[in-house]
């Protein structure tokens, strides 16, 4: 425990740490999520109001307005963002935290700085705090920055695509070159003015790292500049003393590079691959060419037959579905389908769509139960017994070069065994690629029909056709 703050503090400080461990594992499940995000809001709101009952705060009114701001532009934002935009306001708030994190870690170094020159020496000041001072500016500085370029990709405030020009590796090589050194001089003899200079160059730096990377790869950035959010916190916690920054931080840090390597991890990448690939000349942005090879295709209501003699079905929701937001519409027709007496569950792939958690959000905002949504893993054996899968706005997710194909991108990563199944229908507009940019066999398959259109029309279509059967 930190010595001079009292008990019933520590006490608190103790409860709210708690309460984040328990927040955290009820975020672990949909049907906990709710009660775990009010519990660690609840502690986090305890942890904001504690030192105005035991510190001798200067600026009261300033502090009390910024925090009244906060909230307020915090409650509006969660308020009107779609579910669609919720990477990007996650992005927005982790950048705020880590650029708020730098500059209390600024105003250290400033004390530190002030406390030497009054000294004479640097011999009082705790060489690990400036180190620990020295790394929030630096990561607090590129996680704010990055998370605003990210913001801005996926806001499509600018192109989403990798963003490079001549050099770019030797100007972000040299930047963390004179970072290094610039940290080193200042751990040395606390300076403000190096200080500055060093969270500047971290602004460049966080910009450069997130610039290259293309707009379906940011979802995992994001994620990783939580992690870096979280251990500038951790890092500011120890400086100041603060055990429930310290525990906050090091549990954002530790679950953010949890989700960063399991995302990557699903994807059959790595992570390094995802920040630097574009170096390489592998764009990550889906960029392949339709096929003009020949394939089966049917109308809405022969579809509706095979369904309607169906027994067991498997929906693959993807990317397409919440493109083209049909997941009220899909869920209609698993409704009528399962009035009918046919059995169909929702297969997870855990990177179907483009965040952490796409389809089971997009799936809950349209009512659908919790049950009705297996993970990859639970699902897999079932294709078997399958008579009809139904790929909805979902392609490499089901694309079995994931098994066959040593060179394809996608080479390694887990697939949903669609190819298993009696039947096959992708519902797709075009013979273009998914993400990947690679072409999938399993639409050519003699059992595979496409039915092209967008997946909202086509649903509807489809959800008729089911009707007058
Ligand atoms: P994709 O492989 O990208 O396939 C999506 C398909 O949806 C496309 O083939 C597209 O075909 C179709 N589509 C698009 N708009 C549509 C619309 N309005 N109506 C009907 N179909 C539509 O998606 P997936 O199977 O979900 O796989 C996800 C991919 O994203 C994986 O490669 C994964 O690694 C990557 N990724 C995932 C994440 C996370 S965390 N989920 C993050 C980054 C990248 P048409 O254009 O022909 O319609």
């Amino acid at each position: 425990m930190i010595t001079g703050t009292p008990i019933w503090v520590q006490l608190v400080y103790l409860a709210c740490a708690v309460s984040f461990i328990l927040a955290l594992k009820g975020l672990s499940g949909p049907k906990t999520a709710r009660v775990g995000n009010l519990i660690g809001a609840g502690a986090a709101g305890v942890a904001v109001l504690v030192p105005f009952f035991y510190l001798d705060l200067d600026h009261v009114v300033l502090i009390l307005l910024a925090v009244a701001v906060g909230s307020a532009a915090g409650f509006l934002g969660a308020q009107r963002v779609q579910m669609t935009q919720m990477p990007q306001m996650v992005a927005l708030f982790n950048g705020v935290g880590g650029g708020a994190a730098a500059l209390v870690a600024l105003l250290e170094l400033a004390d530190f700085a002030d406390l030497v020159a009054g000294q004479g020496t640097a011999d009082l000041v705790p060489t690990f705090d400036v180190v620990a001072t020295v790394f929030t500016i630096v990561v607090g500085s590129v996680s704010f920055s990055g998370s605003i370029v990210t913001f801005a990709k996926l806001q499509e405030l600018m192109t989403s695509r990798p963003v490079l020009f001549p050099g770019l590796p030797l100007v972000f090589g040299g930047a963390l070159l004179v970072t290094l050194v610039l940290a080193v001089v200042v751990v040395n003899e606390p300076s403000t003015l190096f200080g500055v200079l060093l969270g500047l160059i971290g602004l460049v730096i966080g910009a450069l790292l997130v610039l290259p990377v293309g707009g379906a790869d940011v979802p995992i950035v994001i994620s990783l500049l939580n992690a870096f959010t979280g251990l500038t916190v951790a890092a500011g916690g120890y400086v100041l003393g603060n055990v429930v920054l310290l525990v906050a931080g090091t549990l954002v840090g530790a679950s953010g590079t949890f989700l960063t390597l399991l995302m990557a991890g699903a994807m059959g990448r790595s992570v390094l691959n995802i920040l630097f690939g574009a170096f390489k000349g592998g764009s990550t942005l889906g960029a392949g060419e339709a096929s003009d090879r020949p394939v089966r295709s049917a109308s809405p209501e022969d579809v509706a037959i095979l369904l309607g003699y169906a027994d067991r079905v498997i929906v693959v929701p993807g990317y397409g579905l919440a493109v083209a937001q049909a997941q009220h519409t899909l869920r209609e027709l698993v409704e009528v389908l399962g009035a009918r007496g046919t059995q169909v569950d929702y297969a997870i792939h855990p990177v179907a769509g483009r965040m952490p958690g796409h389809m089971n959000v997009l799936l809950a905002e349209a009512q659908v139960p919790y049950e009705q949504l297996i993970e990859m893993d639970d699902i897999n054996g079932d294709f078997k017994q399958t008579d009809v899968v139904l790929v909805v706005g979902a392609n490499d997710v089901v694309n079995p070069a994931a098994r066959t194909t040593p060179s394809a991108p996608i080479y390694g990563m887990p697939i949903l065994n669609a190819d298993e199944a009696q039947q096959v229908v992708f519902m797709k507009r075009s013979m273009r690629p998914g993400f990947a940019g690679i072409e999938n066999e399993l639409l050519f398959d003699p059992r595979t029909t496409m039915l092209f259109g967008d997946a909202k029309d086509s649903l509807g279509k489809l959800l008729a056709a089911v009707k007058t059967l």
